[in-house]
């Protein structure tokens, strides 16, 4: 692993602390903390600096070639206060081995597992009295890596940035958990075989946009993604994971190279097995989905994700037709699996996985 041996955290703390937002009006990633991790890597050097600093702007020349190229790459985990006022972060080694991978897609020296999950720790700790209190509320941390070489030749940089930031976010449900309206799509595709579809990279996220503006603009909430090869075989939902339960049978697209290895999808995939359920990652059809949503044996669907942990999908829209899930109601299975991971994070029920820490 290209770790340097400069791995002690320095910390500086501001001298002008911001007031913080009360609990009840946060939204999500709209308020920042007091601090940032920061860390560079330079070529010869591999990565150095790790320091903690106040919250600030990051200076780029205009020809830095991340805002060309988007040789960028990201993660986003939580961290939580429990009723018994300690703050735990979810899997926080899944999501730095994960920010590694996505480095490793996009040409980016990894990073030192290790340490990057020490500047996870070392961010919260230095700003834990942003971590908010109230029920559903929770500390978005997000990591971020950028390619800072100032150039514009086309080939992966020589130098680059990693930061994290962090955001005290609200319940993403304000009035519980609540079923969306999702379009699927065979206009637009995410990503493509060979591609960068499992790496959470920012150009995914710009690739989406316009298949979610036109879903949008005929009334519907999220883009159900279907493969680039065939427009047939679901995807992911959103920026989010799919699962849906057919009879007896819970189902989630196998990972193959343009699906996001999901944190949550993860977690849900082992609790619903400790639970005995039958659960399949395999391909599945939009056809099969549609069949199933008219003759009745689709009973729930739901996205996973670290924002929102489920979003039940309530309704389905495909070419011209149109089906209603579970009545247009969270499914039973859905509300289990929300309260099963918010019960984890939060430290209200025992964590057999050692998820939290
Ligand atoms: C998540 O569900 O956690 C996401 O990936 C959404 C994030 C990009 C805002």
């Amino acid at each position: 692993m290209p770790s340097s041996p400069d791995t002690t955290i320095s910390i500086t703390r501001t001298r002008s602390p911001q007031q913080r937002p009360a609990d009840a009006s946060l939204s999500f990633g709209k308020v920042f903390t007091d601090h940032m991790f920061l860390m560079e890597y330079d070529e010869g050097q591999g990565w150095h600096s790790p320091r903690v600093v106040p919250y600030g702007p990051l200076t780029m020349d205009p020809a830095t070639s991340v805002l060309h190229y988007g040789q960028a790459v990201f993660d986003g985990l939580k961290a939580f206060r429990g009723e018994d006022g300690q703050v735990r972060l979810f899997r926080a080694q899944r999501h730095a081995e994960r920010l590694n991978r996505s480095c490793a897609a996009l040409c980016i020296p990894e990073m030192d597992a290790g340490l990057i999950r020490r500047s996870f720790e070392a961010i919260v700790a230095a700003d834990h009295e942003w971590v908010p209190r109230s029920p559903g509320t929770s500390l978005y941390i997000r990591p971020t890596v950028v390619a800072t070489e100032v150039m514009l030749g086309v080939h992966p940089a020589h130098r680059y940035t990693y930061f994290v930031i962090c955001s005290p976010v609200g319940s993403y449900y304000k009035e519980g958990v609540k079923p969306v309206r999702i379009l699927a799509t065979d206009k637009y595709v995410r990503a493509v075989q060979g591609g960068l579809g499992e790496a959470k990279t920012a150009a995914n996220y710009a690739a989406s946009l316009s298949a979610q503006r036109d879903a949008e603009r005929q009334g519907y909430t999220q883009v159900l993604w279907l493969d680039a090869l065939e427009r047939r075989w679901i995807d992911e939902v959103g920026t989010m994971n799919i699962m849906l339960r057919i009879g007896d049978e819970v189902i989630t697209p196998p990972l193959g190279g343009t699906i996001l290895d999901g944190v949550t999808r993860n977690s849900a995939l082992a609790l619903m097995r400790d639970w005995g359920l039958r659960v399949s990652e395999r391909r599945i059809s939009i056809e099969e989905v549609m069949q199933a949503g008219r003759d009745g044996s689709l009973q729930e669907m739901w996205g996973t994700g670290t924002a929102a942990v489920v979003s039940p999908v309530g309704e389905l829209g495909y070419k011209d037709q149109k089906v209603v899930i579970g009545g247009g109601q969270t499914g039973a299975l859905t509300q289990r699996l929300y309260d099963a991971i918010t019960a984890i994070q939060y430290g209200r029920a025992p964590d057999p996985h050692g998820w939290t820490s």
